[in-house]
């Protein structure tokens, strides 16, 4: 097991739409060891493979730390090649963060409850019917997928903001080391 380096917005892999999973083979089930691992020592409850520079459509999540009354489901799990075939028209607005994009966050709406299917790592058929916490984390780690940041939900207002906030900050940062 390895903790991976992850990417920092700005990285060209975390906008580009990453690949279908063709092999269950045990690359995979290494890739999503790693992936757990470098989730945990980040102190993140998801995480993407483009986010390990992985382009391939594969997330862990453990939501179990983050434990409201909303949530059902499971809550630590690694879904390969996850689709979400419903969403709720009802929305919910709650704070995210992304591990990508350290430091920020904002309030994102989106729909409460989703219906994702997938597989497991070994290739076995799942289906995930998910609220609260756990839908939240579901849908922002399949928009890594997908090249999506939860800044691209933002308001473009918002957005700006944000983006304003983050540049002064990697200034900030990068004049430290200098300094
Ligand atoms: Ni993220």
């Amino acid at each position: 097991m390895a903790v991976r380096e992850i990417e920092i917005l700005g990285s060209e892999v975390l906008r580009t739409p990453a690949l279908e999973v063709e092999a269950f083979d045990e690359g995979l089930r290494g890739l999503v060891r790693d992936m757990f691992e470098t989730m945990y020592r980040a102190e993140g409850v998801g995480l993407a493979g483009p986010q390990v520079g992985v382009s391939r459509r594969v997330v862990v999540l453990d939501v179990a730390a983050a434990e409201d009354e909303e949530s059902e489901g499971p809550r630590r799990f690694a879904l390969v090649n996850p689709v979400v075939v419903e969403a709720s028209s009802s929305t919910d607005r709650a704070p995210e963060g992304c591990l990508s994009i350290p430091g920020m966050s904002e309030v994102v709406m989106r729909p409460s409850e989703v219906l994702v299917t997938g597989a497991d790592p070994e290739g076995a058929p799942l289906e995930i019917r998910a609220r609260g916490f756990l839908a939240r984390a579901l849908q922002h780690e399949i928009d890594h997928l997908d090249g999506v940041l939860f800044i691209d939900h933002l308001s473009p207002l918002k957005r700006r903001m944000l983006l304003r906030k983050w540049r002064k900050r990697q200034e900030e940062e990068a004049a430290e080391v200098q300094g």
